[in-house]
């Protein structure tokens, strides 16, 4: 199709005359149906990638450009990445070649946009309205392929297979290269997701107690390496890509979880990854920030995983060793929510009251433990988290028939006590569990965030003690 054959489209225009779309307007354009259909042939556009936009309100989707392959006549914004985006009604705003602006125009497909009055913007920015069915979508998508072909400068249609410029395209990532390596910055390919994945462009992650064993060495055995091998265990942001026969997540769905990857290799310490859409993966809710949402996955799984195997009951007494640490922080506040006694290991003052605030009962000083609780709970405790020190001497402040849970795959030789070794187990229903718990604000995070370029000292002070959750934002 060109301009001149521009069919008339029928039915109300959006009241968006001289202004932005008016967002009380979401519900009355494009049904969800078709806007996916929308953004699903934005992705098959080559190079394109969908994120949230930079430019726009975040829930608007972004087309962007990681290699312009031509020159650029006009784009949306001077970051010469996004050359458009699709907002949450299916309206686009996009730059177009001078020649389709009056005909869409005139149609009665679209408007100038309001910024394109001001002198240093391009005159080709247009909001292009919202299809309602299938045959409008068919226009839109055709002035969307005319826009993308407008940015990047190609001389023909290339609809479908992205995946080749997807492959040479590069990404941030911290990474080690070998064993003994130390972790640096990397320009790594763009994963692409195989079948049963999801491709996340990531917002944030977290520093967890996996990265040190996985940078050591020390998860040898276990997982294979592929180096470079991306650090980073937790991961928040946005899908922008589907594998094969990934029907539970769409583009654009915001996510977060645990990289629960076969072999080390891809992390959360990257602008992309491609992780199993099965396990380790849910929706965040809208009201969760992506700083919340990267911290909570392996420690808040970890911390209700294990607070489970004690199933404390009200009016029990908890021991919780650890509790000022990413899972203990989140433990204490899920065994206290059940009604337990907890009692918080924190070194004296600000860990302690952080603790106390968090809802344990007593908070005692790990450098004297032993006595510490038995001042509180002469007879020992009923249930004990074992989340960091000595397990034997945590484990021995238990009751005869006590239940004891250790992240740190302790096993106590006490017969008389039950013993869990934890293991996070982040199905999606736990993750989104959590997720809702957070945004509902039942569940408090204190996270502490890192730019990416300061992960060496995201790393540094993991090891040197902080209370709460050490995030990295992408
Ligand atoms: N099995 C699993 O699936 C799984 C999942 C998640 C985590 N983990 C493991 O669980 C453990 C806790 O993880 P995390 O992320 O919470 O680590 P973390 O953030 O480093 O927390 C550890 C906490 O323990 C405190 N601590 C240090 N020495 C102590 C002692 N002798 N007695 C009592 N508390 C002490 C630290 O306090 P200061 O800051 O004051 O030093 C810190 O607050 C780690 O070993 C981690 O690898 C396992």
């Amino acid at each position: 199709m060109d301009h001149t054959m521009l069919p008339v489209r029928r039915g109300p225009r959006p009241t968006t005359t001289g202004r932005e779309i008016p967002h009380d307007q979401l519900d009355q354009f494009s049904p969800p149906a078709i806007r996916d259909a929308l953004l699903a042939a934005a992705e098959r556009l080559d190079g394109v990638f969908l994120g949230p936009s930079q430019v726009s309100e975040p829930a608007s989707i972004a087309l962007r450009l990681r290699r312009p392959s031509g020159p650029w006549e006009a784009f949306l914004h001077p970051s010469r990445d996004e050359f458009g985006h699709v907002h949450r009604a299916g309206f686009l705003h996009l730059t177009v070649p001078d020649s389709w602006v009056a005909p869409l125009i005139e149609a009665g497909w679209a408007e100038p946009h309001p910024i394109s009055r001001r002198p240093e913007w391009p005159d080709t920015i247009i909001m292009l309205y919202a299809p309602r069915d299938e045959t409008e979508l068919e226009i839109v998508a055709e002035v969307l392929r005319v826009s993308h072909r407008h940015a990047t400068g190609a001389s023909s249609d290339s609809t479908p297979s992205n995946t080749a410029a997807k492959e040479t395209a590069t990404m941030r990532a911290i990474a080690f290269a070998d064993h003994g390596s130390a972790p640096e910055p990397h320009d790594l390919p763009i994963p692409t997701p195989a079948a049963g994945e999801v491709l996340v462009e990531v917002a944030t992650s977290s520093v967890n107690g996996f990265d040190f064993g996985v940078l050591g060495g020390h998860l040898q055995g276990v997982y294979e390496y592929e180096f470079p091998v991306v650090l980073g265990k937790d991961f928040a942001g946005r899908v922008t890509a589907l594998g094969a026969g990934v029907s539970d997540f769409a583009v654009g769905d915001r996510v977060f979880g645990v990289v629960m990857r076969p072999t080390l290799g891809q992390g959360g310490f990257a602008q992309y990854l491609a992780v199993p859409a099965s396990i380790g993966v849910g929706l965040i809710p809208d009201t969760l920030d992506d700083d919340t949402a990267g911290a909570l996955g392996l420690a808040a799984t970890a911390a209700l995983n294990a607070v489970d195997a004690v199933a404390p009951k009200p009016g029990e007494t908890v021991l919780i060793s650890g509790a000022t640490g990413g899972v203990g922080t989140i433990a204490v506040q899920l065994a206290a929510a059940r009604g337990a006694t907890v009692i918080a290991t924190a070194r004296p003052g600000d860990e302690s009251e952080h603790a106390l605030r968090l809802g344990a009962a007593h908070a005692v000083d790990f450098a004297a433990l032993q006595a510490g609780v038995r001042d509180v709970a002469p007879n020992g405790v009923d249930g004990a988290l074992h989340l960091a020190g000595d397990g034997a001497a945590v484990s021995s402040l238990l009751v005869e028939g006590g239940r004891f849970a250790s992240t740190m795959h302790f096993a106590p030789q006490r017969p008389d006590i039950v013993a869990t070794a934890v293991m996070a187990d982040p199905d999606r229903a736990t993750l989104e569990l959590l997720a809702s718990e957070a945004a509902a604000g039942r569940l408090k995070l204190t996270v502490t965030s890192y730019p990416l370029a300061e992960f060496g000292k995201a790393f540094a002070d993991f090891g040197g003690g902080t209370v709460g959750k050490l995030g990295v934002r992408i």
